[in-house]
């Protein structure tokens, strides 16, 4: 039964982890998946995560079934972080816990086929490498259109915009909220604004993946974009992670919110959402959002948890702007947001920091930019212009 099988590629990203882990040198340098690190070069537990496992340690009665939904109170929580207080009570958008942010999109994408098999999804490239497989295995249509010129470090807008005039009633526009992956160029709240006029004009659907909501300009700002197109369309869909935020990566930790043109249609959304989970993993894993709950209905640990977030995102602007500072040809990065960035780099290049530098970083040039400790910033920029000099 297996021999028809065809060999697979391992996943680059995964795999640079474990090429990275076995590369002997003490200086090596991991810039490659999108983990948050300290000055240090580790990724601690926060201190609000922390406190909240020892609260459910000590005061979870039953690990019993929750259901498909998952926490319900972690989704209603997380509601207004992410489409403001006002939305909070908008019986229009649903939501269900999902397994991290992947889980959320792979939900999305299965709800997408299910209600219109000949769904397109406009996706702005580059994009995060698992969009597409994500979004394909599901059965939806991808078009492509530019999003990012590497060239000149900027948004192709004006391309992005020709490819959505194109689209059709009830396509979809997948859209990065915040801390674009791979190349750190976020839309202006004006690029925003227009998109939001398209969708509205054209009937097209948002899907907005938020994954790195606090870690680009704050907890507020990184949500205006996604806020602004989902106020504009009729339906939409949010894939959102605290994986990054919370820094809970293993536990996945996330959910996916649908916009339904009324309360009713909305109830029907829940209705599919459940069941296609219930075919998928049934009901999320608990720990993780049982933990960002306990956080965020306790007012000492949520302000204790903003406070580590906006550390994060300080050294994440700090460091973008020590790589910024050391070559005229790396002043974009202080413009771009979150941790990640494309380098002027060709993949030979990126080999070969590999190879002589033990720098680990993705073929394609992008670089979490907490990767660097305080102390390798300076050797890691060297590195890289020696490169690109030839
Ligand atoms: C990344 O892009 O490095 C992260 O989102 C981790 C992942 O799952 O790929």
């Amino acid at each position: 039964m297996f021999d028809g099988l065809e060999e697979q590629k391992s996943d680059a990203l995964l795999q640079l982890i474990a090429l990275c882990n076995a590369d002997p040198r003490d200086e090596k340098i991991d810039v490659g998946v999108g983990v948050y690190r300290d000055a240090a070069g580790g990724t601690p537990i926060l201190r609000a995560v922390k406190a909240a496992e020892k609260i459910l340690l000590e005061t979870q009665e039953t690990k019993s079934y929750l259901g498909s939904a998952g926490d319900a109170r972690f989704v209603d929580l997380i509601k207004p972080i992410v489409f403001g207080e006002a939305a909070a009570s908008d019986e229009r958008i649903v939501g269900v816990q999902t397994p991290g942010g992947c889980g959320a999109l792979r939900l999305g994408a299965e709800l997408i086929v299910k209600a219109n098999p000949n769904a397109r999804i406009f996706v702005g490239q580059p994009t995060w490498p698992n969009h597409q497989p994500l979004i394909e295995c599901a059965g939806v249509e991808m078009v492509s259109h530019p999003y990012y010129d590497r060239a000149t470090h900027e948004i192709a807008f004006d391309a992005m915009m020709d490819a959505l005039e194109g689209g059709k009633a009830g396509d979809l526009v997948l859209l990065h909220g915040s801390c674009h992956n791979p190349t750190g160029a976020d839309l202006s709240l004006d690029q925003w604004r227009a998109i939001a006029e398209i969708v509205a004009r054209k009937g097209l659907v948002p899907f907005v993946d938020i994954a790195y909501q606090g870690l680009g300009n704050g907890l507020e700002e990184d949500a205006a974009g996604t806020r602004l197109v989902v106020e504009a369309a009729d339906q939409a869909l949010i894939a959102q992670s605290c994986d990054k935020n919370f820094g809970v990566y293993r536990d996945r930790v996330g959910s996916l919110f649908v916009k339904a043109s009324d309360a009713s249609g909305a109830g029907v959304v829940m209705g599919n959402l459940l069941s296609l989970a219930r075919t998928m993993w049934s009901m999320p894993p608990d720990h993780g959002g049982a933990v960002v709950r306990i956080i965020l209905d306790d007012q000492g640990l949520r302000a204790d948890w903003r406070a580590e977030l906006d550390e994060m995102c300080g050294r994440i602007r700090a460091i973008r702007a020590r790589l910024a500072g050391y070559d005229e040809r790396l002043a974009y990065i202080n413009d771009q947001n979150g941790m990640f960035s494309m380098l002027p780099l060709t993949k030979d290049q990126v080999l070969a920091l590999r190879k002589d530098n033990g720098i680990y970083m993705a073929d394609s040039a992008r670089i979490n930019v907490v990767g660097l400790s305080d102390e390798s910033v300076e050797g890691f920029a060297r590195a890289v212009v020696e490169k690109m000099d030839g």
